[in-house]
């Protein structure tokens, strides 16, 4: 975390503070289990802003019930309780801070498999430079002609390594194997294609093209189960499907409206961020609920603790 994040959120009484990310807070609940609670904060070029987005950690919590909830048949996930007074309950009757509503989720603690499952659908970010220097992703050789931001012929599992300092390395399937054994990676990857396929068809009826998205895989009990944020905007890059021309930079739904104003602004893209108007935090704020609304057909309004 940065010198200039803003606080993390103050922590439960008593449950002992395993993990700061830069968008969750993790604690040990005891008995194998976990409390991740979803924070407000954005970030932008890998810079924490200092105003946190009202509902951005519900819409992530909400989502990820949401998918694991779809996607159940396909893998198992981790989720215990969402509600906060089942939360209160299973820990024993402890008061919970009032504003980890819909933000907190109970979860069974696994073994992270030490993988970065990304899909990908399109070729974008990374992934594009790669392409365009290399003419492979992933170091993976692909089909010339591709542009930024075409349609790849199939979703691709490109995994990456965890790191748990600097920057994440893509590998290829091969290196994939070599970190997790020949078993594991097979299985994640035909798990990940699966999930990416059945969330790629939802979220183009809603309108979107899930271009790429990262999953995390953990073992509970000797299966290997979804963890961590499942399809949020901040796992996946999520584009206005009226907005997608190969060879051009799509829009990103969800942060569009950041990155807009802050390429107009002169900042180095180092800490600390510039201070953002109230109409850009606003603005992000009504995409990430309409993310959640239009992909999982819910109001966010039925969601725990949710302001808007
Ligand atoms: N069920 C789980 N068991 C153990 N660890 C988990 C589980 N779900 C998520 N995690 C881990 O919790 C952390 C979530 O915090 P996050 O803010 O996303 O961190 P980061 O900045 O490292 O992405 C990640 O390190 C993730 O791997
Ligand atoms: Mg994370």
């Amino acid at each position: 975390m940065t010198p200039d994040a803003p606080a993390p959120a103050p922590a439960a009484p008593d449950l002992p503070r395993l993990h700061s990310g830069k968008v969750r807070e993790l604690y040990d609940a005891g008995e194998g289990r976990l409390v991740m609670v979803a924070s407000d904060r954005v970030s932008a070029f890998d810079v924490i802003m200092a105003e946190p987005i009202p509902d951005k950690g519900r819409v992530l919590t909400a989502m990820t019930c949401f998918w694991c909830e779809e996607m159940a048949d396909v893998v198992p996930g981790t989720l215990l309780a969402a509600d906060p007074a089942a939360i209160a309950e299973a820990l024993g009757g402890r008061a919970l801070p009032a504003d980890w509503a819909g933000r907190a989720v109970l979860v069974r603690r696994a073994e992270m498999l030490q993988l970065e499952c990304i899909v990908r659908g399109y070729l974008a970010g990374q992934a594009w430079e790669e392409y365009d220097r290399a003419g492979t992703v992933h170091g993976t050789r692909m089909p010339a002609g591709l542009q930024l931001a075409s349609k790849l012929e199939k979703p691709i599992f490109t995994p990456s390594t965890k790191a748990t300092e600097g920057h994440d390395l893509n590998i290829d399937f091969a290196a994939a194997v070599d970190l997790v054994g020949r078993e594991a990676a097979e299985t994640a990857r035909d798990i990940c294609l699966e999930l990416y396929r059945r969330a790629a068809a939802r979220t183009a009826a809603a309108g979107f093209v899930l271009a790429d998205t990262k999953f995390e895989l953990g073992w509970v009990d000797g299966q290997l189960c979804l963890c961590d944020e499942v399809c949020t905007p901040d796992s996946s890059r999520l584009w206005p499907a009226d907005g997608v021309v190969p060879g051009t930079t799509p829009a990103a739904f969800d942060k569009q409206p950041l990155r807009d104003w802050l390429a107009a602004q002169t900042w180095d893209r180092t800490p600390p961020p510039p201070p953002l108007p109230r109409e850009v935090v606003e603005a992000m704020s009504a995409r990430y609920i309409a993310a959640y609304e239009r992909v999982a057909g819910r109001a966010l309004a039925d969601w725990y603790g949710a302001t808007a």
